[in-house]
């Protein structure tokens, strides 16, 4: 019987995405099939994508063997214990910190994990039937999850043993990590790394790419090519003709100016979160790790331009903008109709991109790779291991798509025509039912996994993904609240009045840990050794 098992994969690539796939794969293929990774020197990455999602460990390095405090040491990383979402609510040209909103700042957190179940109702309900019948002012991230205090504080997800206490992602050096995963794979996989400009797709009859030449005169042959190309998309856009499909009728953003800034951390602490700060057009990203963040104010050029974006960027950071290192980025908004053709994969950004408010960018390519594994086909390239592998790709981007353009379009904001023109767009027909949900009192996407399953188990997170708590997380901060209580919830007074003990537990817990946690550059500090 003739063999039709694949034994050679080509990545075109060597960003992020590049590397993960070669070093996934190689792991998930086992040592039967050889991984080659074409990357031309003289073509940048795209030099940014720093802030992750907690299934990264689990899903990623964990599978690939490879210990969290190892990849935290080589890549520079630091903890994130959420997003902190500043100045959404409140009219204003771009300032790092929140402005006075209410008795408080406007500020809010969203945090990680799944929500306390209390008598089958998460605790997100039981908070909305105080806020609205008037018996609470409390924020509802503050009321609902342990973290808000003590990310205040800027300390750590884990004590100074190394116990840890909540859920948390990284912050990494997007410098470090391609180069790390190019050593671990090309070490202990075989992965080959050939450093070339790709020049040429050689398409066969059937209409599949047979190699690859470049312009050192190489000719690169394989049963199955990743396109990593980024922006570009080579391999499956240009090569295959499969058209991206643009969501810009979506998501307003399509332009990014980007830096690093030095940062005192023993006098100022590092904070162990994510910032997304409102701007006049758009929303910046300030991503800490040991001695400088990362930043980059996502904007629309069709409301502000190039120079007047970098301008309050500059200023809110005190940058020159002259003589500052900037990084310009113009990107396209949107997913390939079918990441997967004939024999060509798409993954990163040659695949889809969706602006990193909710960080997606990295956890999509190792989603990604988590399906192709599979779905992983032989050289039959049955259709139906496409079709399902593009159906999850589908979901996954556009589910994410709609949860982040929630973001805009229920902030109060209206002060710009940006922040006006996010509330004209058109809101997807799933995502529509899912806010009147929402707004009738019920939970959105409920997990039916609790905690402990959820986080372990990638295809239930996967399926899953954004769920109540995150979707409370978002519109409770923007202010934007349920219409009602839940009535089956509102007409039990007696269940309400037994989830008291788990508000205080939650109150208790924040005044122990705020006394015995370390700070966050104390504890990085001893993770990097300095
Ligand atoms: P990338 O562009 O980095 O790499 C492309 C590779 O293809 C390069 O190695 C290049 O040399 C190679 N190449 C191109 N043409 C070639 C040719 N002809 N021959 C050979 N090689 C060729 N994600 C996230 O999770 N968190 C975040 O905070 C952010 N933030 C963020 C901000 C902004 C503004 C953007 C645009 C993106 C993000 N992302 C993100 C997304 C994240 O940056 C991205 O998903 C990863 O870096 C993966 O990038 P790629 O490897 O796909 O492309």
């Amino acid at each position: 019987m003739e063999d039709r098992r694949i034994k050679k994969v080509v990545v075109l690539g060597g960003g992020t995405a590049g590397w993960m796939a070669a070093a996934y794969l190689g792991k998930a293929l086992g040592p039967g099939v050889t991984i080659t990774v074409l990357e031309a020197p003289s073509i940048p990455k795209i030099g940014v994508g720093e802030a992750t999602v907690p299934n990264l460990h689990k899903t990623f390095f964990e599978f690939l063997g490879i210990a969290e405090e190892d990849w935290m040491r080589e890549c520079n990383a630091s903890y994130k214990m959420g997003i902190k979402f500043t100045n959404w609510r409140t009219p204003g040209r771009g300032e790092a910190n929140p402005r006075p909103y209410g008795d408080g700042t406007d500020h809010y957190y969203h945090l990680f994990g799944l929500l306390p179940n209390h008598e089958n109702h998460p605790l997100s309900h039981y908070w909305a039937h105080k806020k609205l019948g008037g018996q609470t002012d409390e924020p509802f991230d503050y009321a609902c999850y342990r973290e808000p205090p003590i990310m205040d504080a800027k300390l750590s997800p884990r004590f100074m043993d190394g116990t840890k206490w909540t859920n948390y992602a990284w912050h990494f050096d997007t410098n470090l990590i391609s180069p790390f995963l190019r050593k671990w794979a090309t070490t202990n996989q075989g992965a080959i790394h050939i450093q070339d400009l790709m020049t040429e797709a050689v398409i066969d009859q059937r209409g599949n790419i047979s190699a690859l030449k470049t312009e050192g005169g190489l000719t690169i042959e394989g049963d199955l090519f990743i396109d990593c190309s980024g922006f570009r998309g080579l391999l499956i856009n240009q090569a295959m003709k499969e058209p991206f499909l643009d969501m810009s009728d979506h998501l307003l953003n399509d332009s990014a100016v980007a830096t690093q800034v030095p940062h005192d951390d023993a006098a100022n602490g590092v904070e162990p979160y994510t910032s997304s700060i409102a701007m006049s057009s758009g929303w910046a990203w300030k991503i800490p790790m040991l001695g400088r963040f990362g930043t980059g104010y996502v904007f629309s050029s069709r409301f502000q331009s190039r120079d007047d974006a970098t301008l309050e960027f500059c200023t809110m950071w005190g940058l020159d903008p002259e003589t500052a290192n900037l990084n310009q980025i113009k990107f396209r908004v949107g997913r390939n109709r079918r990441a997967w053709v004939k024999n060509v994969v798409s993954i990163g950004l040659a695949s889809c991109f969706l602006e990193p408010l909710e960080s997606t960018g990295i956890y999509f390519v190792y989603a990604a790779l988590y399906q192709l594994a599979k779905y992983f086909p032989d050289k039959n390239f049955d259709s139906v291991l496409q079709d399902r592998f593009n159906a999850e790709i589908e979901t996954m981007f556009d589910d994410s798509r709609d949860f982040v353009q929630g973001h805009f379009s229920f902030a109060p904001r209206n002060d710009t025509a940006f922040w006006q023109a996010c509330k004209e767009l058109r809101l997807a027909d799933d995502f529509q039912e899912k806010v009147r949900m929402y707004k009738a009192g019920l939970a959105v996407n409920m997990p039916i996994t609790d905690e402990s399953t959820y986080y372990a188990n990638f295809d239930a997170e996967f399926r899953n993904f954004w769920n109540n708590s995150n979707y409370y997380c978002i519109f409770a901060g923007l202010d934007y609240l349920p219409d009602h209580s839940l009535p089956a919830l509102a007409a039990r007074q007696d269940v309400l009045d037994s989830a008291e003990p788990v508000f205080a537990q939650i109150k208790q817990t924040q005044k122990e840990l705020l006394t015995t946690l370390p700070s966050t550059y104390e504890y990085l500090k001893q993770l990097h050794g300095k």
